[in-house]
Order: C-alpha cells, then sequence, then structure tokens
C-alpha cells in the first residue's frame, strides 16, 4: 500500500554566507495512513528543522537541500504556494510546544477555529448564515472532543485568559477540525506538567482512532513515545541512527546511542534517582564529522568509526540501525538502573 507520506533523501540546511550547514542530511522515512510514529533524539538532532521542511514551512535562512516529500501521493517540492496552503490547512496540520506563537492573542479562541474551517470548508453548499452556525456548532463539538470543560465559555475567551493545558487543547482543536490526514506535533506537551501531558497523550490517542489521522511525534521523552506511537525514529546529528518498531527497539537497542536514550528514562521503581546522561554532546552543525558521528561518545567506537560512515543495515523486516558495529542486546534491567557503564566518561577521547 502506498505511504501517507514519505521523505525520501531529505536534507536541510542553515544558510551561512555563501557556506551551507546541514542540520538534517539525507534522511529517508514512512508513515503510513492511521499510524503513529516517533522522532527521539537530544536538543540540537534536526527534528524540529526535518519536520518543519515537510508542509514546507522552515525559518528564513533554512531550506531544503535536497530530497523529496511526498504526501498523499504529491510531490510537495513541486506545488505552488496556494496550493501548498490548500493542503496545510485541509489534510496536514501541525502543533508546536508553545501555543501562543500560533494563536492570535487578540481574537476569541472559538472564533479562531470556526475561521479556519469556514477558509477550509468554504465551499460546503450552505447558505451563508447556515454555515457559519455550523461552524460554530461543529467548532463546539471538536472543543468538547478535546476535552476543553465548559467549551462555550471556552469559545468566547482569549487566549490569554486559558492556562497552558486549555491553550494545548485549543491549538489541537484548530489543527484537527479539518480533520487532516496527517497531525504533525512537535513537542506537544513539554510545556505541561505530567497529568496534563497524560490528558494530551490520551487525546492524541483518541484522534488517531476517531479520525484515522497519522500522527508524527516528536518529544525528547521515550516514555511518552512508548506510550503513544508504535514506531520510533531515533535522531542523531540530523541523521536516523536507529527505526523499528516501539517495543523492539526499546527491548533490544542496537545502536549506543539509542541504548543511552533508553537508560536516560527514570525507571518507575527508582524513582529520584539521578538519570544517567549520555556523556559528551550532540556536535553542532558547523562541525564536519567524516565518519560516524557518534563514535566520539560511544563505548564500542573503533578506529575505523572515525573514517566510515554507517551505511544503514536492516537487522530485520521491521528494525534498522546506521552504526558500523551493530550490538543488538536485550536491554538489561540492572544496566538501567546502575546508569550504562559502557559510555565513556565525558570528554575522554578516542584511542583507536
Ligand atoms: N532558524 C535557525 N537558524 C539557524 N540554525 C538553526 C535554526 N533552527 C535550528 N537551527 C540549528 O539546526 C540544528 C537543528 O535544530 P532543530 O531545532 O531542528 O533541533 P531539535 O532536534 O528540534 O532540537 P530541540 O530538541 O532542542 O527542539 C541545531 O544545530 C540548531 O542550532
Ligand atoms: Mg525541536
Amino acid at each position: 500500500m502506498a505511504k501517507l507520506l514519505e521523505v525520501r533523501n531529505l536534507s536541510v540546511a542553515v544558510r551561512r554566507g555563501r557556506k551551507r550547514l546541514y542540520a538534517v542530511r539525507d534522511i529517508s522515512y514512512g508513515i503510513s495512513g492511521g499510524e503513529i510514529v516517533g522522532i527521539a533524539g537530544e536538543s540540537g538532532c534536526g527534528k524540529t528543522l526535518g519536520a518543519l521542511a515537510i508542509p514546507r514551512l522552515l525559518p528564513r535562512g533554512v531550506e531544503i537541500a535536497g530530497g523529496e516529500i511526498v504526501f498523499q501521493g504529491r510531490n510537495l517540492g513541486v506545488l505552488s504556494e496556494r496550493e501548498l496552503c490548500r493542503i496545510r490547512g485541509q489534510s496536514l496540520s501541525m502543533i508546536f510546544q508553545e501555543p501562543m506563537t500560533s494563536l492570535n492573542p487578540l481574537m476569541k479562541t472559538g472564533r479562531q477555529i470556526s475561521e479556519v474551517m469556514e477558509l477550509h470548508r468554504g465551499n460546503v453548499p450552505y447558505h451563508r448564515g447556515d454555515f457559519s452556525a455550523l461552524c460554530r456548532k461543529e467548532t463546539l463539538d471538536i472543543m468538547r472532543k478535546t476535552g476543553l470543560p465548559d467549551a462555550e465559555r471556552i469559545y468566547r475567551a482569549y487566549p490569554h485568559e486559558l492556562s497552558g493545558g486549555m491553550r494545548q487543547r485549543v491549538m489541537i482543536a484548530l489543527s484537527i477540525i479539518c480533520r487532516p490526514a496527517l497531525l504533525i506535533a512537535d513537542e506537544p506537551t513539554t510545556a505541561l506538567d505530567v497529568t496534563i501531558q497524560a490528558q494530551i497523550i490520551s487525546l492524541m490517542k483518541n484522534i488517531n482512532r476517531e479520525l484515522g489521522t497519522s500522527i508524527l511525534f516528536i518529544s525528547h521523552d521515550l516514555a511518552l513515545i512508548s506510550q503513544l506511537c508504535s514506531r520510533i525514529l531515533i535522531m542523531y546529528a540530523g541523521k536516523i541512527v536507529e527505526e523499528g518498531r516501539v517495543g523492539e527497539v526499546f527491548s533490544r537497542p542496537a545502536h549506543e546511542y539509542t541504548r543511552g536514550l533508553l537508560f536516560s528514562i527514570p525507571s518507575r521503581e527508582h524513582k529520584g534517582a539521578a538519570l544517567a546522561n549520555i556523556p559528551g554532546r550532540v556536535p553542532s552543525i558547523e562541525e564536519f564529522v567524516p565518519g560516524c558521528p557518534f563514535a566520539p561518545r560511544c563505548a564500542l567506537s573503533h578506529e575505523s568509526c572515525y573514517r566510515v560512515f554507517p551505511e544503514r543495515k536492516q537487522l530485520n523486516e521491521n528494525h534498522w540501525v546506521c552504526c558500523n558495529l551493530p550490538n543488538v542486546s536485550p536491554l538489561r534491567r540492572e544496566e538501567r538502573r546502575e546508569g550504562h557503564a559502557g559510555f565513556k566518561a565525558a570528554g575522554s577521547d578516542h584511542s583507536g
């Protein structure tokens, strides 16, 4: 079956004078209809720029430097701005960490949602007055679906009158009012407290189940990804370094980076224990690394890892890794508890 979204060899670059610095380097993946896919990775790995490239919403000075994005069988790279606008409003939406940046502070929240609907479904054959009433009713329905209490009151409220969790729900209502085929959610719960986070995750599940919307969910939080997603992409330094079904990647990670991220999840039985962070840091986009970008932080790296860029290897039907020496072994409980003894201490150099 054709994929809903196919990202093929996508590269995204930041312009610095005459130079192009690559924030996303030659990534490929697909999302099927109704699927929820997670993207994880430390800060600066290119998750956001990779996602913003899909609806062509990259900030100034950042551009697509290669590859293709095919959505519902159409190559988005060749569409006019007008056609793209239609797709963004109707079949592909995005939500961000801070909803205030996307909501209009001067307009009542309900009106903002129904306006989107009027704009994008304006071709429905209704008498104008009836159509507005219909939009208002559907807006209230969608607001209730997102769990907003007292939808009538919130319809009339301005964004600043709402709590962070309510604003995020309004943002989600806004993004699903046209029943998009794909919702890209970039850290939608990071600014919210844990209880609200859990509610937003269950709302995402409902949207997926009831509307059949596919979701690309970007998060630092692997625990949230495991609750929501069926497949995960792990990004490091602009590359997808591991990809697979969540159950398999979490229990048998093949990339040392993935293992490191997994050790950083606080376990239930050791609440309050210090997180085992991965020593070292993500290379900046200015630093060119000829071999594996993770080699300086990887306990298993060999001298060749600093020279040879790792090929993508298929481990089984649903599991891929980009590593010269993949180490597929089950994640042991005690490893997680003790932190990852396998990582080099921060700042330690490679000796080959
Ligand atoms: N508007 C921009 N102009 C220049 N460089 C940028 C811009 N946005 C991001 N970058 C750089 O591109 C790289 C990837 O950034 P991106 O925001 O995609 O990372 P991220 O994985 O989403 O990180 P985070 O988890 O912090 O959101 C980083 O090195 C960042 O500094
Ligand atoms: Mg980001």
